[in-house]
Formats: structure tokens, C-alpha cells, sequence
């Protein structure tokens, strides 16, 4: 009889965290005890880095003190020759093929590179998470054939970013919704790509290592990658008023619908309804609703028909169009911010590890014969 379990590790519980909780049923998000609707009105990105790497919220002193860190210039800059690498790639490479490159490269210049302590992986956490905005923000402009900006301390990590990106002061809004989007991304449990950093630190490999695996992991569409396919698919329907007859042939195609359905969750995603608000409020002060209102439909006629719920890709793309962001920057916006929680999982994993190995089923043959390939 079989062994195997679900397909796709269902409900595979493979090891205890203190991280993250997921209540499916209930529609709730908690890191390290908060629920992320309490962090997503009152915290900020940079607090909630600190909670998932340290375990606990930090004191005004601690606050200041890491928050210094995360934003001083020497942590977000990028070492000069990684720009050349940038420069020298092809202007068609996608922002994650560039994210997952960089985030690579800058393990060669990490001072910490060759240490796995704690101490050293938290301060690697701490230059990959500042570095990381600077990176993605660098591609944008290089591939328009524009300068890189340099990054300004003075500013939050959400508010430097939007700056590095177009050169300008964004608005209190734009800052407040970026954040507000990167505390809802922070962290989830055992995902795809959280899953992949956390083997790759089992073998009792580094930092970079691992975060560069779930980079690659968070590229697919089924993961990270289906807030860009929302996007295109709203760029398909265009017009509010053809949302209704183009997402009911798409479910009558059988189509996978981009943004709904999650492994865990049983009714809306918690982090849907943030992302709903705030992408509402910033199409209203750039005036451009289309895009809510085609999601507001896709999102009504989907959920009667299928009873399936959106999930954090479904409106988080909206927001940042509205901030005037490229949509292949949609997933490397969502590393950005989950490398938080990618690093508070690899933290647990050298803290308590053993190699992450499964098996597989054989089902293929046992007893083939070889026979030399001048007689095949
Ligand atoms: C997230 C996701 C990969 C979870 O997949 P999963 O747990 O493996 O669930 P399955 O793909 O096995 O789907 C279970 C059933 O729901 C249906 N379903 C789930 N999500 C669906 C979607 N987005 N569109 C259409 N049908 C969907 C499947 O067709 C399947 O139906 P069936 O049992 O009749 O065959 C899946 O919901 C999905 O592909 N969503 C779209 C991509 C996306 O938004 N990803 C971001 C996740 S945060």
C-alpha cells in the first residue's frame, strides 16, 4: 500500500515554529502572537522586522537602534561592481531573474559571507533586507537607461524605495499603503518559498543561499509570481463594465483564476481586505478606479461561483500600478518584503537544525538490464 501522503505535502505538518500562525477556518494572520490586522493599522515594516527576527516587539531604545540600521546607507547601498553586473545584463531580464541574481552576487561582498552564528546571519538579514529595495529599484531604472538613485537614510525603507524608484517624493498615501502592503507580506508560515529556504539552510547552508532559493521558489505563478498575472489579466478585461462576462468565461473555460484559492485558507485571505481598502483609496486619489472595480467584479462573481476566495495577490497589484510601478516589479516587491520572514526562518532553522530530507515513492522499474548502447 502507498505511503505517500496528499500530493503537494497537504497539510504535511514538518516542523513546530514560533514564527508564524495560520488559522484557516478562521481567516486569521499571526506573527510571533500579533494578529496582522493589529500590526497592519498600528506597526510599521521596519517594527515588524524586528519582531519576526527577535521574537518580540522592540523597545523605544531597540526600535530606534535597529531602525537606524535598517536605513543607514552603508547596510542599503550596493557594492559599485554589482551595478557593472547590472548594466551588463540584457535590458529583457525580468526584475526577479535580476532580484534572484543580485541577492546572489552580493554573498561575494558580505563580510559575513563565510559566518553562519546567529549574530552574523541576523546582521546578513539585516544588509539583504536593506539592500534588497535598492536592488530592484536600480533594474527599474537601469533597464529605462536612467542613473540609479542613491538611497536617501532620512527615509523609511517604504519611503526610500518608492523615491529610488521614480526620482520623486511619493505621497503620504503611497508610503502608508507600501508599508502597510510589506507588513501584510512579512511572513506566512511554511509557503513555498519559505519551505525552500528552510531546506536550503538545513544542509547548514548560508543566508544568501537560502534566500536566493526562495526567491526562485516565489518567481512561479502559483506562488509569489500571480500578483503580476492579476495584473495582466485586468489589463485583459480593461473596461469595468466587461469584467462580469469576461470572468464568467474564463470560469466556464476552466481557466485558473490568478489571485483566488489558497492551500490553507478556507474563507478570505485576512491580508485580501487591507490590500482591497488601500488600493481603493489610492485609484481614488490618482483617479484611476478601473482596476478596483474590475477586481471588486471578478472577486464578487468568483466567490459566488466558485466559493473560492481571494488571496493577498488578488488586490496588492492595484495599489502599487496606482503608485505607478511596473507590473513585473509586483513579486520583487513581495521578496522585498517576505526576505523578513524568509530570514526569521532560516534564524530557526540554525537554531534548532536537522537536515530536511524526505523520500520519495519509487514506482519505476527494479530490474532493468543494461545493454550497451552499440546495441540499443
Ligand atoms: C494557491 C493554489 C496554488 C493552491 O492550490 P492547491 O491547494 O494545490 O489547490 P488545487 O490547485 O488542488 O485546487 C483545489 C480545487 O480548487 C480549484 N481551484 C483552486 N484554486 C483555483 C483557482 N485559483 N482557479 C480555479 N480553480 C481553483 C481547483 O481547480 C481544484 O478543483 P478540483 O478539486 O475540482 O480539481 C491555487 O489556489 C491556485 O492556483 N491559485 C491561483 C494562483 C494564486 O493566486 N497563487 C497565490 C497564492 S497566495
Amino acid at each position: 500500500m502507498s505511503t505517500v501522503g496528499k500530493a503537494g505535502l497537504e497539510d504535511v505538518v514538518v516542523s513546530t515554529t514560533d514564527i508564524c500562525y495560520i488559522d484557516g477556518r478562521e481567516g486569521r494572520l499571526i506573527y510571533r502572537g500579533y494578529d496582522v490586522d493589529d500590526l497592519a493599522a498600528h506597526s510599521t515594516f521596519e517594527e515588524v522586522v524586528y519582531l519576526l527576527w527577535h521574537g518580540v516587539l522592540p523597545s523605544k531604545k531597540e526600535y530606534e537602534t535597529f531602525y537606524k540600521a535598517l536605513s543607514a546607507s552603508t547596510n542599503r547601498k550596493l557594492p559599485p561592481k554589482l551595478i557593472t553586473i547590472l548594466h551588463a545584463l540584457p535590458k529583457k531580464t525580468t526584475p526577479m531573474e535580476v532580484l534572484r541574481t543580485g541577492v546572489s552576487a552580493l554573498s561575494a561582498w558580505d563580510p559575513d559571507a563565510a559566518d553562519n552564528s546567529r549574530e552574523a546571519s541576523v546582521r546578513k538579514a539585516m544588509r539583504l533586507t536593506a539592500q534588497m529595495p535598492t536592488l530592484v529599484a536600480a533594474w527599474e531604472r537601469i533597464r529605462r537607461g536612467k542613473a540609479p538613485l542613491a538611497p536617501n537614510p532620512k527615509l523609511s525603507l517604504s519611503a526610500n524605495f518608492l523615491y529610488m524608484m521614480s526620482g520623486k517624493k511619493p505621497t503620504d498615501l503611497a508610503v502608508k499603503t507600501f508599508d502597510v502592503a510589506l507588513i501584510l507580506h512579512a511572513d506566512h508560515e511554511f509557503n513555498a518559498s519559505t519551505f525552500a529556504a528552510r531546506v536550503t539552510a538545513a544542509t547548514l547552508s548560508d543566508m544568501h543561499s537560502a534566500i536566493t532559493s526562495a526567491i526562485g521558489a516565489l518567481k512561479g505563478p502559483l506562488h509569489g509570481g500571480a500578483n503580476e498575472q492579476v495584473m495582466l489579466m485586468v489589463d485583459k478585461i480593461k473596461d469595468p463594465a466587461k469584467a462580469e462576462a469576461w470572468i464568467r468565461k474564463a470560469i466556464a473555460d476552466k481557466m485558473r483564476l490568478m489571485g483566488f484559492g489558497h492551500r490553507v485558507y478556507r474563507v478570505e485571505d485576512p491580508r485580501a481586505k487591507h490590500l482591497r481598502r488601500l488600493a481603493t483609496e489610492l485609484g481614488r486619489q490618482v483617479g484611476d478606479e478601473s482596476k478596483v472595480q474590475i477586481l471588486n467584479t471578478v472577486a464578487r462573481v468568483v466567490t459566488e461561483e466558485k466559493h473560492i476566495y481571494p488571496n493577498v495577490d488578488l488586490f496588492s497589484g492595484a495599489g502599487y500600478a496606482a503608485m505607478g510601478i511596473a507590473t513585473d516589479q509586483f513579486t520583487p516587491i513581495f521578496a522585498m518584503s517576505r526576505v523578513a520572514g524568509w530570514a526569521a526562518h532560516v534564524l530557526e532553522q540554525h537554531g534548532n537544525n536537522r537536515l530536511i530530507r524526505p523520500r520519495g515513492e519509487y514506482t519505476g522499474p527494479t530490474r532493468a538490464t543494461y545493454v550497451p548502447i552499440s546495441q540499443r
